[in-house]
């Protein structure tokens, strides 16, 4: 094993036990609304948001132990995500992280207040944070926005509203990409720089901008060559939507130099952060190497 992947494996490990934790004692009635909230966090995933929150806390000194309730919060807010995006009137998506979406075992109703109650519950868990200081309020808040109308949400929004888009215009995708997916992932490298007064802040934010180009670019990709047993989701799923896609902007092979390019942005990003970063140089071969 490499020391990225036993490095992932111990942050993956340690954040794992912390969510088994928290639905444990997640209590809620009825029965169904736990278990459709439980089903989608305990179909597993790779749970990237977090891994890369506690790699970046160690790097810059915060410390991992110090962002893992954040870390919940995000991957809770993903995986509401997640939910809303396989519904029918979205991208109508039958399959999750190798099982049924979470709208195929409970129903759409019960899969719009499963996602509700995840981004509910993850506010409730930034909100106790914010008790530790002001650092906690900042980097709470920061979740927040990058989730919210002016991240995630609006990466979604121009994501349906581009399907049947002929136009292929370069900055939309640029625009879907950073909101859609940089957003989330600008959050997850975020929030430890901001526990510790906003050491490599912008640095980070432009990490995060490009990791969530290169993740979604390969996720495009992926959704065109992937295999169904690795990736646990229906492929060939843009292209019957008609999705404005990275493949459909820049056709497969160039998406594939591209992904090079911006791996190697990511990159020089990276040699301007001191400290031990040899997790954050692995973890942008870790994702190009998704393309096998
Ligand atoms: C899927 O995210 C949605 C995108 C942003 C492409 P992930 O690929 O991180 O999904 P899981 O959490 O591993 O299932
Ligand atoms: C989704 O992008 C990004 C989210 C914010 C959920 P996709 O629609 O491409 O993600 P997959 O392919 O369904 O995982
Ligand atoms: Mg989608
Ligand atoms: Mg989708
Ligand atoms: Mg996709």
């Amino acid at each position: 094993m490499s020391d990225f992947d036993r490095t992932y494996k111990k942050y993956l490990g340690a954040f794992n036990a912390h969510l088994e934790k928290f639905c444990t004692s997640l209590v809620c009635k009825p029965q169904i609304l736990k278990d459709s909230l439980v089903y989608s966090l305990e179909l597993g995933g790779k749970r990237v948001r977090p891994v890369l929150m506690s790699a970046v806390a160690d790097i810059i000194g915060v410390g991992s132990e110090k962002v893992k309730n954040f870390a919940l919060a995000l991957e809770l807010i993903h995986t509401y995500s997640l939910i809303h995006d396989d519904l029918p009137d979205m991208d109508n998506d039958d399959f999750r992280r190798g099982k049924p979406s979470n709208h195929k075992v409970f129903g759409a109703g019960n899969a719009i207040l499963a996602g509700d109650g995840l981004l509910n519950t993850a506010y409730s868990l930034l909100f106790d944070e914010c008790f530790r200081g002001n650092e906690y309020i900042s980097a709470a808040k920061c979740i927040c926005e990058c989730a919210g109308i002016h991240g995630m949400i609006a990466g979604q929004s121009a994501d349906l509203l581009h399907e049947h888009d002929a136009s292929c215009d370069e900055e939309t995708l640029e625009f879907i990409y950073e909101n859609k997916t940089g957003k989330l992932i600008t959050a997850a490298v975020l929030v430890p720089s901001i526990l510790c007064g906003g050491r490599y802040y912008s640095e980070l934010k432009a990490l995060g901008k490009k990791l969530g180009y290169l993740f979604q670019l390969t996720d495009d990709i992926l959704d065109v060559e992937g295999k169904f047993e690795k990736l646990g989701k229906s492929l060939g799923k843009d292209k019957k939507e008609d999705k404005l896609t990275g493949v459909k902007v820049y056709g497969l092979t160039e998406s594939k130099l591209r992904v090079d390019v911006v791996g190697d942005d990511c990159i020089k990003i990276i040699d301007g952060i001191d400290g031990d970063t040899r997790f954050l140089y692995d973890f942008v071969t870790f994702i190009k190497t998704r393309l096998g």
